[in-house]
């Protein structure tokens, strides 16, 4: 396979930090992004062109980053939209400018780095995007709306890129992890909001100590996480001879509550098909 150039967002830590690592293992080239350059300066160390990239910025600003990342090696194959965030946190805890500031991130973010890049790619009618979801993309925790309805605002907005770009050359590809082993959970990246509100306080406490508990205690690997996926894009390892998904959920945990809910829909269409199909003008 021809050498190819990767751009990653949000490197600092977690997958972003493991994609990049893993990218240049396999002798491709990458370019990692981050808001802050002096969390990876490490990875300029190991061999990664690096670009400052908060992805909260202006589409301008986004489209200016972007045209000097296609200048590092003339070409970008592929995109990994990785940023994000979880905020925590009760309906009426959150503030509207809590959950504005989890949409801007998790979607519009993402919406604009994969606009300034998507015009390079119809061009060369080639490349590969890759959106990095999550359980809590088929799945609304309590306490954890906020950034469940980014993930499902994710999911439906890539399955309508797909659709729309495939027949350009233009691959997408949709990734579900579960519970991984990375920052988002520690104090410094998850933002909580406790409960003020006396009839969420006890269980609202509960969450927020589980997720403490939880934090570098996820059963996942990113590093398995990230090898997979690379597998999948450059077609080898486990993808090897195989017709790759648009979606891919990885973890045990993602497999079985995605099971289920599948199974609970089935079930709910099955009992109440003559009430979902009765609503059709009688012609
Ligand atoms: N770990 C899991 O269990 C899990 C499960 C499902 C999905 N995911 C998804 O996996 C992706 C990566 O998360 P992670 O688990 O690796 O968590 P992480 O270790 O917290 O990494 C998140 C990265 O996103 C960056 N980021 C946040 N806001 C940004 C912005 N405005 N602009 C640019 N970068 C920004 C952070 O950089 P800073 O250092 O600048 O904050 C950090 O590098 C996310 O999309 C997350 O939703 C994770």
């Amino acid at each position: 396979m021809p050498q190819l150039v990767w751009l990653v967002t949000g490197c600092s830590s977690g997958f972003g930090e493991q994609f990049v690592h893993s990218i240049l293992a396999r002798g491709d080239k990458v370019i990692a992004t981050a808001r802050a350059l002096e969390k990876i300066s490490h990875l300029e160390q190991a061999g990664a062109a690096v670009l400052q990239l908060d992805i909260t910025a202006s589409q301008q600003s986004i489209r200016n980053t972007i045209l000097r990342a296609l200048a590092i090696y003339g070409k970008i194959d592929l995109l990994i939209n990785n940023a994000a965030y979880i905020a925590v946190g009760t309906w009426e805890d959150l503030e509207y400018e809590d959950w504005l500031a989890q949409f801007d991130t998790n979607v519009f973010g993402t919406i604009k780095v994969t606009r300034a890049l998507l015009p390079h790619f119809r061009e060369r009618r080639s490349g590969t995007l890759v959106f990095i979801s999550s359980l809590s993309g088929w799945i609304g925790h309590a306490f954890c709306s906020a950034y469940a309805g980014s993930k499902f605002a994710l999911e439906g907005i890539v399955e309508g890129l797909w659709r729309e770009t495939a027949h350009l050359g233009i691959r997408t590809m949709l990734i579900e992890p579960g519970r991984f082993r990375t920052n988002l959970l520690s104090t410094s990246n998850m933002k909580a909001a406790r409960s003020e509100i006396p009839d969420y306080a006890v269980s609202s406490e509960n969450m927020i100590e589980g997720l403490a508990k939880e934090d570098h205690a996820q059963p996942g690997d990113p590093k398995r996480l990230v090898e997979t996926i690379l597998d999948m894009v450059r077609r080898e390892g486990v993808a090897e001879g195989k017709e790759i998904p648009f979606r891919l959920p990885l973890g045990v945990d993602v497999f079985d509550d995605m099971k289920a809910k599948c199974e609970e829909t089935l079930k709910l269409l099955d009992e109440w098909k003559k009430v979902i199909r009765s609503t059709d003008y009688a012609e």
